[in-house]
């Protein structure tokens, strides 16, 4: 495994690599990586002739309270993973690398952003389309890997490729999860023991709103108030919010119809918990 530090190495290997006729599986990372990234590295592994794994923690999708420099960074421990996942090529620039200058061009993501988790985190997904329109040109990907507990980033993603005419295919990949149904996140540790019985709780009102749905109820503010009334009665958790919106523009609807996104956010004492699911209805 290569590990490669600079842009002109990394975008000259990836230039031989593609001209050699090989195809690119792609995982961004900000690192620290977990059980998540591990399902990323799994799928693209076996469908690409090379993995690439880039680490890089971006100041540019931190706001101003959230603080960079406080977030977890272990490389020996993220190299060993890669390792044992079969990464061919780490990409781990510094900051300086990837941000030499002021840039004299801003990436703004219009859509898609002022909704879900995006409303309270203002000009997040721009700093996240940025760093991607880099590194895609950077790593030069025939596909990319993104998660789909960030629902979201996978629509702005969706968005960027689109927009930007990227010739790279994403792919997201299921949320990973524990037998309880309970979503795989590193907050999940911070549940008391009380609340980590509860948590699966969240994943169960999904579900029964994918009942309801399947069982012809095509009113999302019926489902939603079904969705709230069960975090309310099983949990001790408080709802931030339950949403319903088409996929992957995360459009409101009067009525359930197509691919739609179900997601939710609950406030436990110390951990708030995301949640999603995407369904097709007819
Ligand atoms: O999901 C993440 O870890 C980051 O948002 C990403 C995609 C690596 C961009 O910095």
């Amino acid at each position: 495994m290569k590990i490669i530090t600079t842009i002109a190495e990394m975008q000259q290997q990836m230039l031989r690599l593609k001209s050699d006729g090989r195809t690119i599986g792609y995982v961004p990372t900000m690192g620290y990586l977990h059980e998540g990234h591990m399902s990323l590295m799994k799928k693209a592994r076996p469908e690409n002739d090379i993995l690439v794994l880039s680490i890089f923690v971006n100041p540019l999708q931190f706001g101003p309270n959230e603080d960079l420099d406080a977030y977890p960074r272990d490389f020996e421990r993220d190299h060993q993973v890669a390792e044992a996942e079969g990464v061919d090529i780490i990409f781990y620039p510094s900051a300086e690398e990837m941000y030499p200058s002021k840039a004299s061009i801003s990436i703004s993501v219009v859509e898609r952003t002022d909704v879900l988790c995006g409303k309270s985190r203002p000009g997040h997904f721009d700093g996240v389309g940025t760093v991607l329109m880099k590194l895609f040109n950077i790593v030069l990907p025939t596909r990319a890997y993104f998660g789909l507990k960030d629902a979201q980033q996978v629509a702005v993603v969706d968005g960027l490729i689109k927009d930007f005419n990227f010739p790279i295919e994403l792919v997201p990949v299921d949320t990973v999860r524990e037998e309880d149904g309970l979503a795989k996140s590193s907050r999940n540790v911070y549940l008391s023991e009380e609340e980590r019985k509860q948590a699966p709780e969240l994943n169960k009102s999904l579900q029964i709103a994918r009942e309801a749905i399947e069982s012809g109820e095509r009113n999302p503010g019926q489902l939603i108030r079904l969705m709230a009334e069960h975090i309310n009665d099983h949990t001790t958790g408080a709802v931030d919010y339950i949403e319903i919106y088409s996929y992957p523009d995360l459009k409101e609807l009067e009525t359930i119809k197509g691919k739609i996104i179900i997601a939710l956010a609950v406030k436990f004492s110390k951990a708030r918990l995301i949640d999603n699911i995407i369904l097709e209805a007819e």
